[in-house]
């Protein structure tokens, strides 16, 4: 007898679809949910048509099990589009345009930090690492035994350049980037070809108080880093590092040399209770000076109110 007459028709024509798809699954790990449930799909329409018995001669039939069949492989293969999607890493098309000690417009409202700025953002991997290995802070886990549950918050993320040396290079998946102007990441992350925001990494275009009562309501997880991208004063960042840092976290700030003087800043790095860690009044040939403060009554010039027309919360 021969397999014609064993195997009804439609199976036959659809047995490749099933080895291929079995056999993706086994080669190719990554892709081995979309293939096997194809696999799974193909093989029960074949179960079906076994149960038939073999009556397949109706034409009409066969039309609409075949549309079924070709809808059911086009919803599998969104499903793999969609998982591929998903692992792509956060990009802004604003990287490739920072500059060594010059600062670049984005926006109205944003600039793009000068490449020293991204540079020390980098630090925050040496310096939590050191603070792992030696046990400062009595920690005994490793980074690497849960990078998938590590959270990062940037603060003044603008254009997105910070969030992505954050994502790609400090290697954090899982990042609160805010800003009280959406301009400027709308323009890079969001409406640009090269953008990308993977769904782990959300914006919230709010100033930073009305993030933290946001953030107080919804009983929000800690962070393990947060990098602040505008000039603050002392307060503010040490009330992050006792409010909104994980134990072993940091914080890296630009904070004024001098309270409300915002002509000058000194980069420091913070631990949770607000020790130094790490400090430069100068970052390679670029004297650390950033964007003020735009909640700060104090807040002087193009970047603050009333120029911009940002208003504070409670007014
Ligand atoms: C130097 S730019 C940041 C550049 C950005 N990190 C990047 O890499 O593309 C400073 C940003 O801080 C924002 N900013 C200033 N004060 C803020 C505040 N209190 N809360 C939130 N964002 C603020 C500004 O709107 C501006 O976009």
């Amino acid at each position: 007898m021969t397999m014609a007459n064993n195997i009804p028709r439609r199976s036959i024509f659809f047995l490749p679809i099933i080895i291929g798809a079995t056999t993706t699954a086994t080669m190719f790990p990554s892709v081995s949910t979309a293939a096997a449930s194809v696999a799974s799909v193909a093989s029960s329409f074949v179960e079906q048509t076994k149960n038939d018995n073999g009556s397949n001669s109706n034409n009409d039939d066969d039309d609409s099990n075949n549309k079924w069949i070709t809808h059911r492989l086009e919803e599998e293969t969104k499903i793999e589009d969609q998982q591929q999607q998903q692992q792509r890493p956060f990009v802004s098309a604003a990287f490739s345009r920072k500059e060594y000690t010059n600062s670049i417009v984005a926006s109205r409202d944003t600039n793009i930090s000068p490449f020293e700025v991204y540079d020390t953002i980098l630090q925050l991997k040496t310096k939590q690492r050191q603070v792992e290995v030696t046990g400062d802070n009595g920690s005994s886990s490793s980074s690497n035994d849960n990078d998938k549950n590590l959270r990062a918050l940037d603060v003044g993320a603008g254009a997105g350049v910070s969030t992505q040396v954050i994502y790609q290079q400090l290697g954090y998946i899982n990042i609160d980037a805010i800003d009280w102007s959406g301009d400027a990441w709308n323009t890079n992350v969001i409406e640009n070809d090269i953008g990308y925001c993977p769904s782990t990494v959300k914006f919230y275009e709010l100033d930073d108080e009305r993030f933290v009562e946001q953030w107080k309501q919804k009983e929000d997880d800690k962070y393990d880093i947060i990098v602040f991208n505008f000039a603050v004063n002392r307060s503010k960042a040490l009330y992050f590092c006792q409010n909104l840092l994980k134990k072993d976290g940091l914080l890296l700030a630009p904070i004024n040399a001098q309270q409300d003087y915002w002509l000058k800043q000194t980069y420091q790095l913070l631990d949770t209770d607000g020790n130094l860690l790490w400090s430069a009044i100068d970052v390679g040939a670029w004297s650390v000076q950033f964007q003020p403060d735009v909640t700060q009554d104090t807040c002087q010039g193009i970047w603050c109110m009333p120029y911009n027309g940002f208003k504070k919360l409670g007014r």
